[in-house]
């Protein structure tokens, strides 16, 4: 697949173009599928710009907005921010200022323009199958997304609409607004309607799936029926309208072609709809669900691979993070590590899941919560997984266990590219892990060499004799994991660690080497063994599934 986009790609750019970067501004956006498509984009048109995520509070948004120092060109605009943004911009597009709420924002001179293409992906995915003209149209919802919808019916001259919301003042409210009738029950149009939107999240994966905002005694075989929830693709309101109604439309291609639109304003380009929609895919396939995540009897065999695998898609669709200000790091994970001690330096881990041992993090802790709890109770460092798809992290951890902790913090995840180490950088980390199984040794050394630019610092990850010789020869790694679980079985030998620094204490950088013994701590002893023959034990699944951290912590230390 991944070779196939390169080959059907045409370079269709001009020899020379500047570089800009655009983005999603939500809260959160780690889960949005816009890099992915708008990546896509950049990668047909052979442009060499970015899109990448900013993850920005409704607290920070209007000093993110309005900042001179602005290093992007073009944003998508998602939950929470579309209607309060509106009055940061200099100029807002007729339709964005009657719908109420902007998608779109462009950079120009400094004067920010917002857009709406909400209402234009929807007519064009409605347009596909039904034309609404002179219709008469009954939508579900008084939301962001139903003024949208009701501006887009009115454009394309729908003959009648009416409004119904679980809220009704709500709907009377937006009826007034757009001046369309509102009405308490979707019985009293039922014999008038011509077709009907759904405009709530009822029936959406995760929330309400398998509900319907209506009876499935409403259908009757003139109506037709369109329904803005595309997770799951057949919703229930679509499975119920199809049984009697004479058409069922997903509204799966809303979100393609609402980017289409976002293209055009962003380059000017025309993209066509199947690369964006090859950008949904492959935004999927990376996001895949951890929760749901089921290992094929093949991946079972080796799950590195296939974490490293889903790693290589995730980048190659979000591109280089750019930092906004790169704060440059003082070592201190590596400081905190070499200070002397009585009792081994405990690396403690935030971890929400694992591959091996499936949701980890309890009821009612935060990782905000769990980094204070670790550092009460000693822990050296904070070890933080950022990985989505298989560990339920995701970046944004770091910055949440760093405002919460002054300990020094290591981004643990499969890093394959420096800009993964630049956006650790600059969500608060101070030290990365690289790991031997997945990196050729040269590439370890030109992470490590861009870490420490950053005065950031990294643990090398080793699981066998040749890959420690490996470290220890031809790179300049001076703190080095062991990590006790065979990354490929996830099984554990707990004499991993011991028995491999044993057979290099005659090398020459012995002594000048941070030791760190990784995975299959729980108990007081397993660290008393550890003790004096590594500087510090990182404990990930033990401490996360313990109902108390605090005492967790403290009796490990007890040695
Ligand atoms: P969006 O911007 O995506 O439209 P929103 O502004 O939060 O999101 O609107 C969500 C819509 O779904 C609202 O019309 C909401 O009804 P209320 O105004 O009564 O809250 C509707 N909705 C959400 N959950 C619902 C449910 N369980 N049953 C009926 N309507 C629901």
């Amino acid at each position: 697949m991944m070779v196939l986009i390169f080959i059907v790609f045409v370079n269709i750019s001009p020899s020379f173009n500047p570089s800009y970067i655009f983005g999603i501004l939500a809260y959160p956006a780690c889960h949005s599928l816009s890099p992915a498509m708008h990546n896509a984009a950049f990668q047909y048109t052979s442009l060499p710009h970015r899109y990448t995520r900013f993850e920005i509070s409704p607290e920070n948004l209007e000093c993110f907005i309005t900042n001179p120092e602005k290093n992007w060109k073009g944003l998508s605009i998602s939950i929470p921010h579309k209607e309060n943004v509106i009055s940061m911009l200099n100029v807002v597009d007729p339709a964005a200022q009657k719908i109420g709420a902007v998608n779109t924002i462009i950079a120009e001179d400094n004067i920010l323009k917002g857009y709406n293409t909400d209402y234009l992906g929807f007519i064009e995915s409605l347009q596909e199958h039904y034309n609404p003209t002179k219709k008469t149209c009954l939508v579900l919802g008084a939301g962001g997304a139903a003024r949208a919808i009701i501006y887009g019916l009115q454009q394309l001259r729908a003959k009648k609409i009416y409004i119904w919301n679980r809220s009704r003042e709500k709907a009377k409210i937006l009826a007034t607004e757009f001046s369309v009738d509102a009405i308490d029950d979707v019985f009293e149009v039922q014999n008038e309607i011509d077709i009907v939107i759904n405009s709530t999240s009822v029936g959406m994966h995760g929330i309400s799936e398998g509900q319907s905002p209506i009876e499935k005694t409403f259908w009757k075989e003139n109506h037709a029926a369109y329904d803005i929830v595309y997770t799951p693709v057949e919703t229930q309101f679509l499975k119920d309208a199809t049984q009697n109604a004479s058409l069922a439309i997903s509204g799966e291609r809303m979100l393609a072609f609402q980017a289409k639109q976002q293209q055009k304003l962003f380059i000017n380009h025309d993209i066509p709809l199947s690369v964006l929609e090859y950008g949904i895919e492959m935004g999927k396939r990376s996001m895949q669900n951890w929760k749901a995540y089921k290992f094929s009897e093949a991946e079972k065999k080796d799950i590195l691979a296939s974490i490293v695998e889903n790693k290589y898609s995730e980048l190659f669709l979000s591109f280089e993070y750019e930092p906004m200000i790169l704060e440059k790091k003082t070592h201190a994970f590596k400081k905190k590590l070499e200070q002397t001690k009585n009792t081994p330096h405990i690396i403690a881990e935030i971890k929400p899941a694992s591959p091996s041992r499936g949701i980890l993090i309890k009821d009612g802790d935060t990782i905000e919560s769990i980094a204070a709890e670790y550092e009460k109770a000693g822990a050296s460092c904070l070890s933080v997984l950022t990985d989505y798809t298989f560990f339920g992290a995701g970046p944004e951890n770091i910055k949440k266990a760093r405002s919460n902790s002054s300990l020094p913090i290591i981004r643990k995840d499969f890093i394959i590219h420096q800009s993964q180490i630049a956006e650790a950088c600059a969500l608060g980390a101070d030290a990365v892990l690289l790991m031997k199984s997945v990196l050729s040794t040269q590439k370890i050394q030109e992470l490590l060499d861009y870490a420490h630019a950053l005065g950031m610092d990294a643990l090398v990850e080793v699981h066998s004799k040749e890959e420690l010789q490996c470290v220890l020869d031809e790179t300049t790694a001076c703190i080095i994991g062991v990590n006790n679980r065979n990354l490929h079985t996830l099984e554990i030998n707990p004499s991993q660690f011991i028995t491999l620094r044993t057979q290099f204490t005659e090398h020459h950088r012995f002594d000048e080497i941070i030791w760190v013994a990784e995975s299959g701590f729980s108990t007081a002893e397993d660290v008393q063994i550890y003790a004096h023959k590594s500087n510090a034990i990182l404990i990930g699944s033990s401490l996360m599934s313990s109902d108390n951290k605090q005492q967790a912590i403290r009796s490990l230390l007890s040695v």
